[in-house]
This record gives C-alpha cells, sequence and structure tokens, in this order.
C-alpha cells in the first residue's frame, strides 16, 4: 500500500511518502530549530503553531513532487509528545482519511523509532524486521534497550532520570553552545582530549535495575567541571576555548561508554541476531563508530539508520502504519486519540505488564 506518513509529535513537521516495500519515496521535513532556539528548548504553543501552517504547505509539496491521488495508507504520529502538536497531526490525517476513505494507522512515535534502522535512502525496499533485534533507541525522551522479538518490543532497561539527547542538549545549553545540543557537541567533541576529564558512574542498587541507566549525575558533573573553568561565559561559542573542547570531548566519550555497557550482558542474556540503534543520538558519530566496532570485534551485525533517518522524521512513521496495516491493526478516523504519555511508560516497564509497542 503506498502510504502517507505524517509526524507533529515535537518539533519537526515531518511528511514522507513510502511504496508498500518501504522505499521512500520523498521524506520532507520542516524544521522549526530556529523557532526554538532562543529559549534553548521547544515551546509548545510555538511548535503547534509551526506544525498547523507547514503541514499543508508540506503535503502539497509532496503531492507535487509525487502525487498523492494514489495513496492506499495514512499513518500518523498518535503519541507521545506535545498534546498540541500531536492534535495538529492527528485531527489533520484524520479529516483527511475521513474526506478520502482510506484506511488509516495510529502509530506509536517510539515504533517509527524501531523501524528507522530498517529504511535505506538509497530507494531500496525496507528490510523485514527479523526476530531477534536487541535495539538501543536514544533520542530526547528516550534511552532504553528494547528486545524486538515475535513483533512485541520489550523494553529490557531505562533512564532513571534525563534521556541521553536530553542531557547532551542541557550541556550544551549550560555551556551557552546553543540549541539543539547533540549535533554541536558531536562536532566539538572531535576536536578535544576525551581523556582529559574522567566522571563517576552512577551506582544503582537496585539490583532489578542494574542495567538502568542515569545520566543527570554526568550532566551535573559536566556542567560543575564547565563552571570551573576560567573559561565560561565562552567569548565566540563556535569556537570554544581548549579546556572547553576537553571537556566535552570526555562527556561524549563518557556517555557512550555508559551507552554501550550494558551490551555484552543483554547479548548474553537474549541472544539477538541483530544488534539496532535509533533515534537522534544514534546520529552521533562516536555512537556509531563505537557500535559498529562493537560488532565487527564480536561477529554480530550492527544496523543504524541513515543519519538523517536518527532524527524525528515521517517516513518511519509511514512504515510503523504499513507494519499495522498488515496486521489489520487499522483506527477509526472519527474516533483516533492522541496521548502525550506513552502508556506502556505508565502501566508497566521491565517486570510490569505493559501494553508494548507491537511491530
Ligand atoms: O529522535 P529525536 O529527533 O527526537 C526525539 O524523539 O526526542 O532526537 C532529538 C535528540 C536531541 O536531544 C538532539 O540533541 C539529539 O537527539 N541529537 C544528537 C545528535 N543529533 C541529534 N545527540 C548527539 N549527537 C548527535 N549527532
Ligand atoms: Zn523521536
Amino acid at each position: 500500500m503506498k502510504t502517507l506518513g505524517i509526524e507533529t509529535s515535537c518539533d519537526e513537521t515531518a511528511v514522507a511518502v513510502l511504496e508498500s516495500d518501504g522505499r521512500i519515496r520523498i521524506n520532507l521535513i520542516s524544521s522549526q530549530v530556529a523557532a526554538h532556539a532562543p529559549y534553548l528548548g521547544v515551546v509548545p504553543e510555538l511548535a503547534a503553531r509551526h506544525h498547523l501552517e507547514a503541514l499543508p504547505r508540506l503535503l502539497a509539496e509532496a503531492d507535487r513532487q509525487v502525487g498523492l491521488g494514489d495513496v492506499e495508507l495514512l499513518s500518523v504520529t498518535r503519541g507521545p509528545g506535545l498534546i498540541g502538536s500531536l492534535l495538529v497531526g492527528t485531527c489533520f490525517a484524520s479529516a483527511y482519511a475521513w474526506a478520502r476513505k482510506l484506511p488509516l494507522a495510529g502509530v506509536d512515535h517510539l515504533e517509527g523509532h524501531l523501524v528507522s534502522p530498517f529504511l535505506r535512502l538509497d530507494g531500496t525496499p525496507a528490510r523485514e524486521v527479523p526476530d531477534a533485534v536487541l535495539t538501543l533507541v536514544i533520542s530526547g525522551g528516550h534511552s532504553s534497550y528494547f528486545l524486538l522479538d515475535g513483533g512485541v518490543a520489550r523494553p529490557l532497561n531505562r533512564t532513571r532520570d534525563d534521556a541521553a539527547g536530553e542531557v547532551f542538549d542541557k550541556v550544551a545549553a549550560a555551556l551557552g553552545l546553543g540549541y539543539p545540543g547533540g549535533p554541536i557537541v558531536d562536532r566539538l567533541a572531535d576536536l578535544g582530549d576525551p581523556s582529559a576529564f574522567s566522571f563517576t558512574p552512577p551506582r544503582i542498587k537496585d539490583p532489578a535495575g542494574a542495567l538502568d541507566f542515569s545520566f543527570s549525575g554526568l550532566k551535573t558533573m559536566v556542567i560543575r567541571a564547565a563552571q570551573g573553568l576560567a573559561a565560561l561565559p565562552l567569548g565566540d561559542p563556535r569556537h570554544p576555548p581548549e579546556a572547553v573542547l576537553d571537556l566535552l570531548a570526555s562527556f561524549q566519550r563518557t556517555i557512550v561508554d555508559w551507552l554501550i555497557a550494558p551490551l555484552d550482558e543483554l547479548v548474553a542474556r537474549h541472544r539477538p541476531k541483530v544488534i539496532a540503534a535509533s533515534g537522534g543520538v544514534a546520529g552521533n558519530r562516536e555512537v556509531r563508530a563505537r557500535l559498529t566496532s562493537w560488532g565487527s570485534e564480536r561477529g554480530i551485525e550492527v544496523l543504524l539508520p541513515p543519519v538523517a533517518l536518527t532524527t524525528d522524521n515521517a517516513a518511519m512513521i509511514a512504515r510503523a502504519g504499513q507494519l499495522r496495516a498488515e496486521r489489520s491493526e487499522l483506527d477509526d478516523p472519527r474516533a483516533l486519540v492522541a496521548y502525550p504519555r506513552a502508556p506502556w511508560k505508565t502501566t508497566g516497564g521491565p517486570g510490569g505488564k505493559p501494553a508494548f509497542p507491537r511491530l
């Protein structure tokens, strides 16, 4: 089914069209970075208004480039995310599906990130999702390993506090480097010495959470170290002094070490056939290089999405909708409800009995 995907859960308005085999025909994103940058974070009201303006524009552009007249399925992000932003996408998609009598799939944003490693930007079909995939989802809202098996994504660990992307953003903001912080730190960390600073790893006492992440301590240590450097405030944030570059390199090395730390244990426990990563932080060059070499040292395939599909996009939402349609999990356009929080987070998690996202 030729599929139109719509994503408006946070600060990117995105529209994509996929062929039934998951080939990406078009993948459009309207970034709001400039609108939110002065506030060093996403302002929900601004985001919703931007979606309202950008969505019809992107759809017209997609129609002009690849034609929307023969679309057979509509897929839209239902949640989690900013409720005002989600409502723009879900109301729009519901009305569009109703008017055109198209089947509608409301998908979880996380489902999108989970399928993104199986998509390509070179015009080739999407890969089938094999059984037993161990996926690290690292974004502004998530930092978890999931086991994708039998069509169900089961969380294997979680972060006790901040998500990885959030820490990149907060560190960069505290150092006056700009927003979003991930790509800025990625670029600057390359120029510093990653062994210049060392940070104490968190101690999680609860044995059930031994593989959980915790990043807020790291964030505080990095911000304190920055305040201790006579280098602050920065003169020109585009060219920070060497000590700040060293701090960023050490921070990035540490967070990547901690992200990779549970891998050996998780692989021993679950024997996955493929390791994958997704979410904005999976676009980080050090994350990609370290995961790739981890896999080649152990002879395990590591599958990463193209960098452009690591951050929020509608191609992954369209693909997740196609997989839902294959299972006949469609939604009534008169009753599609958006949700700000992940149901599997509030109804359970590791050890509980949550409604895990399916793939
Ligand atoms: O997946 P995403 O676009 O949105 C969420 O679902 O949260 O991820 C955005 C997050 C931001 O925190 C951003 O700073 C981070 O991903 N990010 C990166 C990189 N590119 C984006 N973090 C580290 N290195 C990058 N290259
Ligand atoms: Zn995302």
